[in-house]
């Protein structure tokens, strides 16, 4: 069918315009402007719309560590979160922290059975309630159970048992049941120096399609201990990760978007909530062996922050999808957006928190004789990471953060010297707050990258096409959060053609502003259908699903045809355009925004006759990608013939064309 319509759509392409006057783009593929930035087109993940956990984040288990106490969040305060008791005799459950697991991990499940006693616990998973579970289950897959047990001495001597299997809400198994006993088959872990907790694995298979729950029956005597209960399925990407791996389709979907960058873990998530101590601290997000010995914060977008997807495995999905990391730090402050109760850190903290940044890049970039160094060696990765950029602060300005970046700039830059520090310029377009940042930056950091963010209204972004034309070019710009917001529609606002339209546009602008904006990226990245903090968003899934939106087949067309160099290209036309070129190929990139066709002849001087190939966008201006229709807009391949230099070409209402022509 996609075939067919190519075809179609490539017969209508060749056969002209008899009527309207066409518009007019002369592209001149020997007058190079200057250099396309190659880090022009990367991606932002925070763990926002249970983008991470509950997400990208492979475990199916929610609140597997009992550690859920987000008290600015209140349904995510609880400790029992997503836990059921479902049914008991002779046992008592209570969930305690006495000799924990380890002091980063301190609550845990505690059963104590009288002679003949049993429990049964179940966890829902992310995607379900308690009374129709959701951990999402496909018949014939595997699925990875680890959990730690700590059996008492009656319980080991009375025999008594943890069995743990997939059920439905009945209780009846969806899967083979996995038995454990003390002593048998434990993995080794160090998190056992009494040896009293052991950690233990089994492999569940699902017999059913279905939204199940993890089932944990208890019986026997004495009392038994349980803690960090994790479930993945066996098919994921990053296994060997020590938290354990990630969401094959999700990973794929941000793959197919060959980001150059992956710019993480924050946004607001690196500043916490409203005290210090739930700011992002990357060393409780890293550890040898699995995820629980990592300590877990309140996330500021509710739910928690299990940090099994901690700064390692960010560094490892940088490798995994071939984009550079972009790792963000706070400054030392916390939200100055919000009513936060905690001050700044002192002058005098800041110091010893400049030894935490230049921590991470020695983690990231260190040799194996270095302390950190030789943790993410241990960790799995001798190697170092391919480290460039650090960023110090988001959304921030004012004098209590240039003061606190310049410490912490000026650490990052005396001991690592190649490091780009990337500094923030606010959360706002225009201005008196973003004119006070850049005439700070201008003065006293003139060499940093300038991290801008701004969510405007879609209109916005065609009528500043032009804004980065008049800043001085040896300015660095790192658009490092942006959308086009459409007006909100029941709760959400639209993710739908006109908003991705508006952007295609925008980044035309800078496409050929790309001596000074170095990087860019969209976000938010992904939302999980049902815990939406923040629309729009790039990607939509469910447990089972993923679909696109039209912004994300913007920023996809634009990754991939994106040349190394600007050329010279004028229109006659209201058509956004820009055009680049590598040394085998010219790619025009045009936008039509307007509700008319407009007929285009394309001139690209020098051009051999040939068969031009390209994509292109269109539809209806308010339609939008969904579960039910994730195919309504979506790239179609077009085909058109290049004659004389001259390339005839309908862009229709609401579209955007890019047209490759070889070299
Ligand atoms: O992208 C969502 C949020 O928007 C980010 O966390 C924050 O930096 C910005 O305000």
């Amino acid at each position: 069918m996609k075939k067919l319509l190519s075809l179609l759509l490539a017969a209508m392409l060749t056969a002209g315009f008899s009527s309207a006057q066409a518009d007019t783009l002369t592209v001149h593929p020997d007058q190079a402007l200057h250099e396309v930035s190659p880090t022009l087109y990367g991606i932002f993940l925070e763990d926002i719309n249970c983008a991470v956990d509950g997400g990208l984040y492979a475990e199916l288990i929610k609140n597997r560590s009992f550690e859920n106490e987000n008290l600015w969040n209140p349904q995510h305060a609880d400790h029992w979160e997503a836990w059921r008791v479902s049914k008991w005799n002779q046992a008592k459950l209570t969930l305690e922290n006495a000799e924990p697991l380890n002091e980063k991990n301190p609550t845990y499940l505690h059963i104590a059975l009288e002679e003949g006693g049993w429990a049964t616990v179940s966890n829902q998973g992310f995607g379900g309630n308690l009374l129709r579970g959701g951990v999402p289950i496909q018949a014939g897959e595997t699925y990875d159970l680890t959990l730690y047990i700590r059996f008492s001495e009656e319980a080991a001597r009375n025999d008594s048992a943890v069995t743990v299997c997939l059920s439905d809400a009945a209780g009846n198994a969806l899967s083979n049941e996995a038995v454990f006993q003390w002593g048998e088959n434990p993995l080794e872990t160090w998190m056992n120096p009494d040896k009293s907790w052991w950690r233990y694995q089994a492999v569940l298979t699902a017999t059913e399609n279905a939204g199940a729950l993890l089932k944990l029956q208890i019986a026997g005597q004495g009392a038994i201990d349980v803690d960090m209960v994790s479930l993945m399925p066996g098919d994921r990407i990053g296994k060997e990760w020590p938290g354990g791996g990630m969401r094959k389709d999700l990973v794929e979907a941000l793959r197919e978007l060959h980001p150059k960058f992956l710019r993480f873990p924050g946004g607001c998530v690196v500043e916490g909530t409203y005290v210090r101590s739930d700011a992002y601290n990357w060393k409780d997000s890293v550890s040898i062996g699995d995820a629980a010995d990592r300590r877990e914060i309140p996330n500021t977008w509710g739910g928690m922050l299990t940090m099994g997807v901690g700064f390692y495995e960010y560094f490892c999905l940088c490798e995994e999808i071939g984009a550079l990391p972009v790792p963000v730090v706070h400054a030392g402050l916390l939200c100055q957006a919000r009513d936060v109760k905690d001050p700044p850190l002192t002058m005098a903290e800041m110091q010893e928190y400049a030894q935490d940044i230049l921590d991470l890049i020695e983690f990231a970039t260190g040799g194996e004789n270095t302390e950190w160094g030789l943790l993410r060696a241990w960790m799995g990765h001798p190697e170092p990471f391919d480290l460039r950029y650090i960023a110090i602060g988001n959304e921030n300005w004012g004098a209590a953060y240039f003061s606190r970046y310049e410490v912490l700039a000026k650490a990052v830059k005396e001991k690592f010297p190649d490091i780009t520090c990337i500094v923030s310029a606010g959360p706002v377009a225009e201005g008196g707050l973003i004119q006070d940042s850049w005439n700070n930056i201008r003065r006293r950091f003139p060499n940093d990258l300038v991290d801008e963010h701004y969510y405007m209204d879609s209109g916005w972004f065609p009528a500043h096409v032009n804004r980065y034309d008049k800043y001085p070019r040896t300015t660095k710009v790192f658009l490092g959060e942006y959308a086009a917001h459409e007006p909100v529609q029941g709760n959400r606002r639209p993710n739908n053609l006109y908003a991705a339209l508006c952007e295609a546009a925008y980044l035309t602008g800078i496409e050929r502003n790309s001596d000074v904006v170095v990087m860019s990226c969209y976000a938010p990245l992904l939302s999980r259908e049902g815990e939406v903090d923040w629309t729009p968003d790039l990607i939509w899934f469910n447990d089972s699903t993923v679909y696109k939106t039209p912004s994300y087949y913007v920023q996809q067309m634009f990754t991939q045809a994106c040349g190394t160099e600007l050329i010279a290209s004028e229109t006659d036309g209201d058509l956004f355009q820009a055009v680049t070129r590598t040394e085998t190929e010219v790619q025009v990139k045009a936008v039509n925004l307007s509700d008319q066709p407009v007929p285009l002849t394309v001139i690209v001087s020098g051009a051999e006759n040939q068969t031009v190939r390209g994509q292109m966008l269109t539809g209806e201006k308010n339609h939008v990608n969904s579960f039910a229709r994730p195919d309504k807009i979506v790239p179609t391949e077009i085909v058109c013939e290049c004659a004389d230099e001259k390339t005839a070409i309908e862009l229709p209402p609401f579209s955007l064309v890019i047209l490759r022509y070889s070299f």
